[in-house]
């Protein structure tokens, strides 16, 4: 098993190019499946979970190709890829595939509404929390599906097809939204949303399926409204730049202090951290292509935040935020709302030296904390990096075992910390 050693120590100076949004490009392959024709994704990131879906597409009949480098695409990470979903031939999402990864139970939208049946494997809980599918279930009920629960598979049908509804979800989910969404387009009649999620992977998915003839309007707002279409057509669209990428990296810079370009990011799609950034003493310059993090000499200031859904703090960058403030000269409280479970870097970030007391959901982190390296563990995708960054500033080496979950998540990682002068390199085995 592969993993990361970090040497800490060296500022970070240079350019990051952000990749593209993982969380988007996973519903927007998801979303080819609710047409026979090509939908052309762009910049999509090389990383495991894309692997994963592509072997679920797959199985369901979906071919893919992946477009060679064309000039307009010159220094450009990402690859181009179509996904053509012609014919379906299996509306089976089997375990041992969605298993892998939660994002494969989103099938269950475009399957429903094209096919008017699936049957996919539940997806378990997983490490961050039990995350539950009943907002899933109870949107697609809502359009007239009938699913139950039968050998750990969530077994559908809507004979006829679904027909548009009002509903309102419980509580903000970004999957559930992208599903109903998805399933609504092709549903009959119009479909209100409430209490939608806001994130900006559901507005690049919403735009993706404009351009392929879905009729969405609010997407971005807590209520979308869709009205359904016979069928979509193919299209072609650029998978938006990773606002987690990006506030992992302005955060790695201002851990490990220096002066980098990140290239492509959009500082709308994270203005929440990056204001939290500016409190906590760092430096941020919007560019045109891209934007600039900066921190020379002065200390870190300590910050409180507390996780919420978009507009708010992520929380995919909880982990990291912790790591930064083992660095502040004080005390800072976080307060994650979205997860139940989501502080196993606290006992890895103690392994090098951080003083963090935690009470339930919040984590009181004593700043500043001198870090020494040490072996320490993987436990998530954003736990792993948040893990890489507290290396960055600790004396000596830092081991990170179990890389896998980084590879999950972040494309070329040791690449590009190295390539701004970070000591960090992957030790395979
Ligand atoms: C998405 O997960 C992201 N994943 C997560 O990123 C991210 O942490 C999360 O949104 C919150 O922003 C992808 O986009 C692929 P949710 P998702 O449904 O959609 C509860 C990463 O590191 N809930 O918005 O699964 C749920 O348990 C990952 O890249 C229900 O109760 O998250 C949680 O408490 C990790 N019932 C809350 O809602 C449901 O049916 C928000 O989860 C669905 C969700």
């Amino acid at each position: 098993m592969d993993s990361i050693k970090v040497t800490g120590g060296n500022r970070l100076n240079g350019t990051i190019p952000i990749s593209g949004a993982k969380n988007a490009a996973l519903p927007l392959m998801i979303a080819s499946l609710l047409t026979a024709d090509d939908l052309v994704l762009e910049n999509v990131p090389h990383l495991a979970d894309v692997e994963s879906l592509i072997r679920i597409l797959t199985n369901h009949g979906v071919d893919y190709r992946v477009e060679g480098k064309r000039p307009a695409h010159a220094g450009q990470q990402g690859r181009n890829i179509a996904f053509r979903a012609g014919e379906i031939v299996d509306t089976t999402a089997p375990y041992e595939l969605v298993s892998r990864m939660r994002a494969s139970f989103w099938v269950i939208g475009p399957l429903l509404a094209r096919m008017h049946k699936a049957k996919v494997s539940l997806p378990g809980g997983c490490a961050i929390g039990t995350r539950p599918v009943d907002l899933f279930i109870e949107s697609l009920e809502a359009m007239g599906a009938r699913i139950a629960i039968e050998n750990g598979y969530a077994v559908a049908e809507a004979p006829g097809g679904l027909k548009g509804t009002e509903y309102t979800f419980s509580k903000v989910s970004v999957g559930a939204t992208h599903v109903a969404m998805m399933a609504a387009t092709l549903a009959k009649g119009k479909t209100v949303l409430n209490n939608a999620a806001r994130e900006p992977e559901v507005v690049d998915l919403a735009n993706c399926l404009v351009a392929m003839g879905a009729k969405i309007t609010g997407a971005g707002t807590s209520a979308i409204t869709i009205e359904g279409v016979d069928a979509l057509h193919g299209t072609r669209h650029r998978v938006l730049p990773d606002r987690i990428e990006t506030g992992t990296y302005a955060m790695a810079v201002a851990i490990a202090g220096g002066d980098v370009l990140l290239k492509d990011a959009q500082a709308p799609l994270l203005q929440n951290a990056l204001d939290v950034l500016v409190q906590a003493g760092v430096e941020i310059e919007q560019k045109n292509d891209g934007i600039r993090v900066m921190r020379n000499g002065h200390g870190i200031k300590p910050v409180d935040v507390t996780t919420e859904p978009f507009p708010g703090f992520p929380t995919d960058l909880q982990a990291q935020f912790m790591a930064l403030m083992t660095q502040a000269e004080g005390t800072s409280t976080i307060r994650e709302t979205i997860f139940e479970n989501r502080f196993m870097h606290v006992q890895e970030l103690a392994r090098l030296g951080a003083r963090i007391t935690l009470n339930g959901q919040e984590a009181t982190v004593h700043g500043p904390s001198p870090l020494k390296g040490a072996e320490v563990m993987a436990t998530d995708l954003r736990a792993s990096v948040s893990l890489v960054m507290a290396g960055l500033v600790a004396d000596g080496e830092t081991t990170v075992t179990r890389v896998y979950h980084l590879d999950r998540g972040f494309e070329h990682l040791e690449q590009k910390l190295s390539a701004c002068g970070a000591a960090v390199e992957r030790i395979s085995s």
